[in-house]
């Protein structure tokens, strides 16, 4: 049985694009393999969250983990900031990861804009992290979105750079783990950049505390053109949120984009966004009473973490005390 890892920044605004892009593929996930699930709270930190903030989100990104049907008995939940191994490997791969590897990531450019001087350290060196994250676990697989990809070639990079200082095989490369199907869910204001919980226009997502209403009206207000459905993806290249929106509604009716758009041809888009929304509704309101249910008990959630945490730490100590004796440090 391989492990996977995954994780999401304990910030607010959590949307479908981190449902279908992540979260729903490791609830399918966790039955086959061993699974590991963090909350990246040390990620999240690159933005400077107030600690009022960072401890609600924390809470709130366990609390649609379980929602949305991670089971915590089985897979492994736990804030990253309570296991000290992601920031010590971390160190140890900065160590070995050459500046170069790190001005290609792109989202590092695209994050730090137009001010790259003013950007933190962290948010520079944040795929480090990640490949300790990863790698601390040794797990062999990771789910996420298509964001992501570039990342997780670096982690392989990084892997393989220890490898070969050492003169070891400690690390197999990790492989990613993305699903063709909505993988890069976009902006409902915008088709052609991603939905992000960054986005300054709550109407670019639909995130897990929307009620149907707020579902409906985002939808009623999202982003298309007057022309009729056509009946293949391809035909619709050039209408990036006509598309986007047919991809929302395939990954939550469980069909391919084809099979939505042969579905509703001809069909202009308000028949279509009214069915649209009864979709997302029918997985999301589940989900986020759930949520309500989870946090109006964090005690529960923290007991949770707490359980994950002593999990999660017995197996990355392990392996840290192996890296440490790979590297030479003296086990005083
Ligand atoms: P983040 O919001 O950056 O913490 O991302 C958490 C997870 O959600 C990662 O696996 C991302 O790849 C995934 N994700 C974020 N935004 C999207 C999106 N718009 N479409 C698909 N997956 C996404
Ligand atoms: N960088 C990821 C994101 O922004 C979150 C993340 C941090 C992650 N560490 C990870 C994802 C390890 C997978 C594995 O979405």
């Amino acid at each position: 049985m391989g492990r996977i890892f995954s994780g999401i920044q304990a910030t607010g605004n959590f949307h479908i694009g981190n449902y279908l892009g992540a979260l729903r593929n490791w609830v399918k996930l966790q039955d086959s393999f061993e699974s590991i699930f963090c909350i990246v709270d040390l990620h999240s930190l690159t933005t400077l969250p107030s600690p009022e903030n960072m401890k609600t989100w924390i809470r709130e990104v366990a609390a649609s983990y379980i929602a949305a049907g991670i089971n915590p008995e089985k897979s492994i939940v736990f804030p990253q900031s309570a296991v000290s191994a992601h920031c010590e490997l971390g160190w140890i791969f900065s160590c070995l990861t050459p500046l170069g590897w790190l001005n290609r990531m792109t989202q590092f450019k695209e994050k730090a804009g137009k001010h790259k001087e003013d950007a933190n350290l962290g948010l520079y060196a944040y795929p480090v992290l990640m490949a300790a994250d990863i790698l601390a676990y040794k797990a062999s697989h990771v789910p996420v979105g298509e964001d992501q990809k570039q990342h997780l070639e670096l982690a392989r990079d990084i892997a393989g750079a220890f490898n070969r200082q050492y003169g070891v095989e400690y690390f197999e490369l990790p492989e990613p783990y993305i699903l063709k199907t909505a993988s890069r869910i976009m902006s409902l204001r915008d088709g052609t950049s991603k939905m992000s919980k960054t986005d300054p226009s709550d109407y670019s997502r639909i995130q897990f505390t929307d009620d149907p209403d707020a579902v409906a009206l985002k939808i009623r207000k999202a982003k298309t053109d007057a022309d009729p459905i056509q009946a293949t993806p391809d035909a619709m290249k050039d209408r990036p949120e006509a598309l986007n929106l047919l991809g929302i509604y395939a990954a939550f009716a469980d069909m391919t984009v084809e099979e939505a758009c042969l579905k509703f041809e001809g069909s202009t888009f308000a028949p279509f966004k009214k069915e649209l929304t009864d979709q997302i509704v029918a997985t999301m309101e589940p989900i986020r009473l759930k949520m309500i249910s989870l946090l109006k008990d964090p005690s529960e959630i923290d007991a949770i973490l707490k359980k994950g945490s002593d999990r999660a730490n017995e197996i990355a100590i392990k392996n840290m005390n192996e890296i440490k004796e790979i590297v030479g440090f003296l086990r005083v």
